[in-house]
């Protein structure tokens, strides 16, 4: 059973991430959702980091032999709604869970829907419902570890109406701050700014943007960033944050109810993907078997990928980011950060392999 806080509308329209790992769409074609997403997806076999006014290409393909796939998170969700109600599957939709009990016996959650409180007794409880949800909290706070890394800056972004202006996702790092370009379709870009966590997107009219975009993403052969109408717009905080363990008697916590990563390399949708895999796995085999072991070892199979994403995505976040007061060692640090990856092979694979996700069942890796 699904409870689903928000209209289905609210869900299918809300914007969110939009970069997909090999894994992950290997995950979603194999669960029978991957029809539309081969169709309409775009595969990018690499990405380009940009610094000194010089575009260097990270080529997934030549590295790692693995791509990504641009294809936005709530086209996902449609897909997922669209499966599961063609088989028949209920979703609650704007349905509230209130509270969870006797989540280390008999787990029972009250919600409102159409007005009335309800109440289910559950097997197990899959506790989806994102950082502000009322899942992890419903633990005990003296039974929850939280290790937790606040950044000094934030994103501002925007959805416009614009063809992309290159192929590829492209990471800039600039003395005045970091800069992504990336996209939704090949009639719809999405573009990031760095700026202060506390920063008002009332002072950003959308000249400024272009215009600090294209100072930050300028290059010696002339990158040309056309404008387009600005649709959205937005600031986002970033963070990193992991709950341990993520899993309490029937309860188990999944994707941002249990961690949050800072955005840049996109590991967010696709960890919260990783952590589903691993708990459909363990119901399976409990509902086949009646054997518990796999779902005991849901934390510890989850955090061995959530904390190496976690340092990829930290490590993005530093190495493309000014932090403030930031003097000149510190700049030649990032810029020699930036030359060694992209000159490396040893560095760039490395980059590579953790871009394209880690693969699933590597002993020892993931
Ligand atoms: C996007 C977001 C990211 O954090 C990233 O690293 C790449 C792309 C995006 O929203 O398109």
């Amino acid at each position: 059973m699904v409870l689903e806080r928000h209209s289905r509308e609210y869900v299918e329209t809300r914007v969110r991430a939009g970069v997909l790992e090999q894994g992950t769409v290997d995950i979603l074609r194999d669960s029978g959702v991957g029809e539309r997403l081969e169709r309409e997806g775009l595969q990018h076999q690499g990405v380009e980091l940009r610094f000194g006014g010089q575009g260097h290409r990270i080529d997934f393909q030549d590295l790692v032999g693995k791509s990504i796939t641009v294809y936005a998170q709530q086209e996902v969700v449609k897909d997922l709604i669209a499966a599961r109600l063609g088989y028949e599957a209920p979703i609650y939709f704007e349905a509230e869970a209130m509270q969870i009990q006797e989540y280390d016996a008999q787990p029972r959650i009250q919600y409102q829907f159409d007005g009335t409180s309800h109440e289910i007794a559950c097997d197990f409880i899959a506790g989806c419902d994102g950082f502000h949800g009322i899942c992890r909290p419903a633990i005990p706070a003296g039974q929850l570890q939280i290790h937790e890394r606040h950044y000094p800056f934030a994103w501002l972004g925007i959805l416009a109406h614009v063809p992309p202006a290159s192929h590829e996702l492209t990471y800039t790092y600039h003395e005045r701050g970091f800069a992504l370009l990336s996209m939704r379709s090949l009639e719809v870009s999405r573009l990031y700014l760095q700026c202060a966590p506390d920063e008002n997107i009332e002072n950003w009219p959308d000249d400024r943007i272009w215009q600090e975009l294209r100072t930050r993403m300028a290059t010696q052969e002339g990158f040309v960033l056309r404008d387009g109408p600005i649709f959205q717009k937005g600031i986002t905080p970033m963070r990193s944050f992991v709950t341990s363990p993520m899993q309490f008697g029937k309860l188990f916590l999944l994707g941002d109810a249990a961690h949050i990563v800072p955005p840049t390399g996109a590991k967010g949708l696709n960890l919260a993907v990783a952590d589903v895999r691993v708990l459909t796995r363990g119901l399976v085999e409990f509902y086949k078997t009646g054997s518990l072991e796999p779902l005991r070892q849901y934390t510890e199979r989850c955090l061995r990928r959530v904390w190496k994403c976690q340092r990829f995505s930290w490590w993005m976040t530093s190495m493309l980011h000014r932090f403030p007061n930031e003097d000149s060692f510190s700049h030649n640090i990032h810029l020699a950060e930036l030359d060694y990856v992209t000159r490396s092979r040893a560095a760039s694979t490395t980059l590579a392999e953790n871009y394209v996700g880690l693969p699933f069942d590597t002993p020892g890796l993931f």
